[in-house]
């Protein structure tokens, strides 16, 4: 019997500690260079963890920010969004998306989205398209990318530019290419229960644009365009060395941590299909199961029976944000964005983790098939 079977009473949603043991010696040796070198803000680490994530990602740029909502807020500003602009994008993500469009002044605008994916309904994006629409935020919820081709096509139809919200996707392909990759910019995060995660914040903006790459550099370091010269306002959003460096050693694992969490989500969908609604796996892309996440109308019964068997559970999201107290303003109802009310009522989160064992996940699975037969 497995360890995480016999201390049965704590399976915990994601088991950082275990990440970190096998790659403990090289954090050492990368902290202790770091702290013994005194350099501790854009330094040669965040550089060449730039190059590597730009590598990784086949792209001509990559900046790292000091979060992933950092990374939107500076990706809008470099486009150039404003007040009186429109934003559109999905209700049911964690609010940093929405909250970005916010911050540089624009209205965001919200679509609805697919029963089965839970990301952005694509044939609903037209219809609130403006004169105002300046740009869509595309997210690939839990690591499975949206509907990019027919995103990228409406954008051109309408000369939209294209934000891929890629905080839970990191590696994650749609046809072959990595999301973050398509549109003007793609933005990660590093937050440390991301997939790929840092030991603090962390973000990350990519593009194949000199302008919007330039721009965000500067943006993220108060404008500064030479000692003390600042040509515009800016921010202080910069990665550090230390998190540049973790990042580093975990960018090189993050194909294996992607797989062995796709291992965990064909043991629990082996299990659990025909009983509650699994992720969906789609011939033209790769989900990274950020998170694993079940729908079903006995969510409630089940996440409270977990909890009595000691699993953890979460419910990601419980509000969609356009019935959340801080959107009010934008007038949405409840019964406006049927697909998103209904996925925050049914949604579960199960543990999902690469080092989650085969044995475990199973045992949760069953769990689930025991509580659903009462
Ligand atoms: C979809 C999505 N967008 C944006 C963010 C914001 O990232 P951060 O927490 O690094 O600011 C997150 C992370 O929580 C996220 O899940």
């Amino acid at each position: 019997m497995t360890k995480q079977i016999q201390n049965k009473t704590s399976i915990p949603m994601l088991d950082l500690k275990a990440q970190y043991l096998p790659i403990k010696e090289e954090i050492k040796i990368a902290l202790k260079e770091i702290i013994e070198s005194g350099q501790f803000v854009l330094g040669p680490n965040v550089k060449s963890f730039e190059n590597e994530a730009q590598s990784y990602h086949n792209v001509n740029s990559a900046v790292g920010l000091a979060s992933g909502t950092d990374a939107l807020h500076l990706s809008l500003k470099a486009l150039d969004i404003k007040e009186s602009d429109e934003v559109i994008t999905t209700p049911f993500t964690f609010i940093a998306t929405a909250e970005s469009i916010c911050y540089v002044g624009a209205k965001p605008v919200f679509v609805d989205v697919n029963k089965n994916t839970m990301n952005i309904n694509v044939s609903k994006i037209e219809e609130k398209i403006t004169s105002k629409t300046k740009a869509i935020i595309v997210v690939h919820l839990f690591g499975q990318p949206a509907d990019m081709n027919e995103i990228m096509a409406l954008a051109t139809k309408y000369n939209l530019r294209v934000i891929e919200d890629s905080a839970q996707a990191f590696g994650a392909k749609y046809n072959g290419i990595k999301v973050g990759s398509i549109g003007d910019a793609g933005c990660f995060s590093f937050y440390p229960s991301k997939n790929l995660g840092a030991y603090g914040d962390g973000g990350m903006m990519i593009t194949n644009n000199p302008d919007i790459c330039k721009k965000v550099q500067l943006l993220r370091n108060h404008g500064t365009v030479g000692p003390y010269q600042h040509s515009f306002i800016g921010y202080n959003s910069r990665l550090d060395e230390i998190q540049a460096a973790i990042l580093r050693i975990k960018l090189r694992n993050i194909d294996i941590y992607n797989q062995k969490r796709s291992s965990t989500a064909k043991i629990y969908s082996s299990i659990l299909n025909g009983s509650v609604q699994c992720p969906v796996e789609m011939d033209d892309r790769t989900h990274v199961y950020h998170q694993y996440t079940i729908r079903t109308p006995l969510r409630d019964r089940i996440s409270s029976a977990l909890k009595e068997s000691g699993i953890s559970s979460v419910v990601y999201y419980p509000i969609p944000l356009h019935l959340q107290e801080a959107f009010k303003y934008l007038g949405y109802s409840e019964g406006d964005l049927p697909e998103s009310e209904a996925a925050a009522n049914e949604v579960l989160s199960l543990p999902i983790y690469p080092e989650l064992e085969p044995e475990t996940a199973k045992l949760i699975a069953k769990t689930i098939l025991d509580i659903i037969k009462g």
